[in-house]
């Protein structure tokens, strides 16, 4: 049987984007959702959540084998741990532990000493490791999907103007809450064919969507209600989303369970693909609202 003294962590930086996602493969073969990556998909992983090889760990065997891998990401004031995972046949050892201790040293040093992560929800081995470290439960998130067969004839009446890729992140930044990692900003920011999507109502209310475009899929949704109610204004941009664009496929990741757009999407023929847990140790630099429990962020340049 393995012991703790038997393996080591070493930077992801020392392996190639190939091993790395050979790696992660490997740890995932039995995992809850089947989410295999290839090279290309974890560069663009990397790129987009601001993963930071440098202090993302690799454990490895005195053998020279590799065990599991753990990812940190950094943006001004937080971190994020993400891609954890030890292979199957050397799980309940300590790898995990380690690899994740090991992450928070390595955001520590840098100065940050808050961190987000999510969990797939009844990911019982995860789950207990990170609160075993600390982490407590912050929000429930869905994971939507949307089938183009739900066509939309007939889009909410409202005055809809396409945004090009500034206005569209221009608009981000009147975001004042602190999302799941993967819908903060900073992810926008590091995409590619991000588009958005104005409406106003008859009755005056406003909002807006901000989106990425790939081949075949609408992803990574940002918006917000700036006047009226959040389920009109929800149903009027995704109405005009699809009526634009009626052969895409929809993934929506990370929504909160909370979130008063939701009924909209379900409305629009969104279901529910699965739910992830986020949890935070540590404490953000904000203030949270008392009444709505909304963290303002306070962003740090
Ligand atoms: C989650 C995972 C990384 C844990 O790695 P591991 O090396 O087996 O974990 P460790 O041996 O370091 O265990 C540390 C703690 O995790 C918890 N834990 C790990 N496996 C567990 C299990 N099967 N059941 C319950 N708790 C478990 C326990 O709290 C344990 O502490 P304890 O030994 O004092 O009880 C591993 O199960 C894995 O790779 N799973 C598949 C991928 C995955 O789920 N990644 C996380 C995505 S968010």
């Amino acid at each position: 049987m393995m012991s703790l003294a038997s393996f080591q962590l070493v930077s992801a930086d020392r392996f190639t984007i190939e091993q790395l996602v050979s790696l992660y493969n490997q740890t995932r073969v039995d995992y809850l959702i089947p989410m295999p990556m290839n090279a290309r998909r974890l560069q663009e992983y990397i790129t987009a959540y601001d993963v930071s090889l440098k202090d993302s760990l690799v454990a490895v065997h005195e053998d020279g084998e590799v065990l599991g891998l753990g990812m940190l990401g950094i943006r001004p004031g937080r971190a994020w741990i993400t891609r954890l995972g030890v292979l199957p046949t050397t799980r309940r050892k300590g790898i995990g532990e380690a690899l994740m201790i090991g992450l928070l040293e390595n955001a520590y040093r840098l100065g940050i000493g808050f961190i987000m992560l999510e969990v797939i929800k009844n990911n019982l081995p995860a789950y207990r490791l990170f609160h075993k470290l600390g982490f407590q439960e912050v929000q429930e998130l869905l994971v939507l999907r949307r089938s183009p067969i739900n066509q939309v004839t007939d889009p909410v009446v409202a005055n809809a103007e396409r945004l090009e890729s500034d206005a569209a992140l221009t608009l981000l930044r009147r975001r004042r809450n602190l999302y799941p990692w993967t819908n903060q900003n900073e992810t926008f920011f590091n995409i590619e064919g991000v588009s958005g999507l104005r409406v106003t109502l008859a009755d005056d209310s406003e909002g807006w969507l901000v989106y990425q475009r790939q081949q075949f899929t609408l992803t990574r949704f940002a918006f917000l209600t700036e006047r009226g109610h959040p389920k009109a204004i929800g149903h009027a941009f995704l109405s005009h989303l699809h009526h634009q664009y009626p052969r895409l496929d929809t993934l929506v990741e990370n929504i909160p369970l909370q979130d008063a757009h939701l009924p909209a999407f379900f409305e629009m023929g969104y279901i529910e693909a699965f739910r992830r847990i986020e949890m935070w140790l540590g404490t953000p630099s904000g203030q949270t609202d008392a009444t709505t429990r909304q963290l303002t962020w306070v962003q740090e340049t």
